[in-house]
């Protein structure tokens, strides 16, 4: 097993950036940094930076890998339920996309009452709304208790700096965001990807509580999953053996997800108004080492720690991409 202490050398074999000048068509995002190349591909660089509170909190090594390779396996795990937009993975934190006419909405999928952010059900419900995202929801659902039925919740996907608002299928449809067809088409796509989630997920003990997924349509106007799929950043993982007892000690569940780093600023500050302290090293390695377990559990393979240093992620990414500004 991968430990902290077996990561320790790793402490700086880290990607904050992965600026490439010669390539073309830079978009950076919060994590991934993006190329739009001539030829209609678009490559998507994770960095192993990790964003939550509206910023960046760190850089942990293998992070911007473990997803990567956590959507690779996800993108095979589904390609027959889902056309997907993977065509390449020429380096551990790339993939060459086929670059999509994206939908400007997020489908979130959930099985659960749970989350923190502004459009997750969760705050809305204790709030009272028990009418969110065009559902009605039954009284008594508890704080991250299974839901009576799996929902999805879509939202607008608002540029940097804005804030992302809940939306119904009819609001979708109103504003012609989608036709009913490409709706009914989105959706019955997103149930059946969230339903092998699930399946794959409870097969390694885990449950997947909730996901979001991303869609676009490509050149003959077919409907395509784009983004990442069932990520740690983009999903929230429990471990099933002691959700029960947990949910009955009115305990969080345990998470798989990025709540490890969350969790420790949120016990030492109020992220939202205070500054955040410096997350420290032995933090950042713990970190690091629950990302690469999440990969091993989810995807059943062993993660493999490079033998060297050299070269360091960015010069290894150049020198693995330089076929696409070379050719
Ligand atoms: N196949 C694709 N074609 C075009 N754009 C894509 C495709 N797949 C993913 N994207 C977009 O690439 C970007 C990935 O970068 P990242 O997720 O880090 O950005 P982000 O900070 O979430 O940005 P945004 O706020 O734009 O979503 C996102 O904007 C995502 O919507
Ligand atoms: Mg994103």
């Amino acid at each position: 097993m991968i430990d902290a202490g077996a990561l320790a050398p790793y402490r700086d074999y880290v990607l904050p950036e992965a600026f490439i000048p010669e390539l073309p068509g830079y978009y950076r995002g919060k994590v991934r940094e993006n190329y739009d190349l001539a030829n209609g591909e678009r490559i998507l660089i994770a960095t192993d930076r990790i964003s939550a509170f509206d910023q960046g909190l760190a850089v942990i090594p293998f992070k911007g890998q473990v997803l990567t390779d956590i959507a690779r396996f996800w993108f095979e795990a589904t390609s027959d339920i889902c056309a997907n937009h993977l065509r390449a993975n020429p380096d551990p934190n790339a993939m060459v996309v086929q670059r999509l006419e994206m939908m400007p909405i997020e489908i979130i999928v959930r099985d659960y009452l749970a989350g923190s952010t502004a459009t997750s059900i969760l705050p809305m419900y204790k709030a009272g709304a028990r009418k969110m995202y065009g559902i009605d929801f039954p009284d008594g659902i508890s704080v991250n208790e299974k839901l009576p039925w799996t929902i999805i919740t879509p939202t607008t996907k608002a540029g940097h700096d804005a804030h992302d608002a809940p939306l119904s299928a009819e609001d979708i449809i109103e504003r012609r965001i989608l036709t009913p067809r490409q709706w009914d088409d989105v959706a019955q796509k997103a149930f059946a990807l969230f339903a092998r989630g699930r399946e794959i997920a409870a097969a390694r003990g885990l449950i997947l509580a909730d996901t979001k997924y991303e869609f676009g349509f490509n050149a003959e106007g077919h409907i395509v999953l784009a983004d990442e799929i069932h990520t740690p950043d983009s999903s929230r993982y429990w471990v099933a053996a002691t959700y029960a007892e947990r949910l009955e000690a009115g305990r969080q569940p345990d998470s798989l997800d990025k709540d490890f780093i969350r969790n420790w600023v949120r016990a030492r500050c109020d992220p939202y108004r205070e500054p955040i302290p410096e997350i420290p090293g032995d933090v950042i390695l713990e970190a690091a080492a629950a990302y690469i377990r999440t990969f091993e559990i989810i995807s059943g393979r062993g993660f493999i720690l490079p033998e060297s240093l050299e070269p360091a992620p960015l010069e290894r990414i150049r020198a693995n991409l330089a076929f696409y500004w070379r050719r």
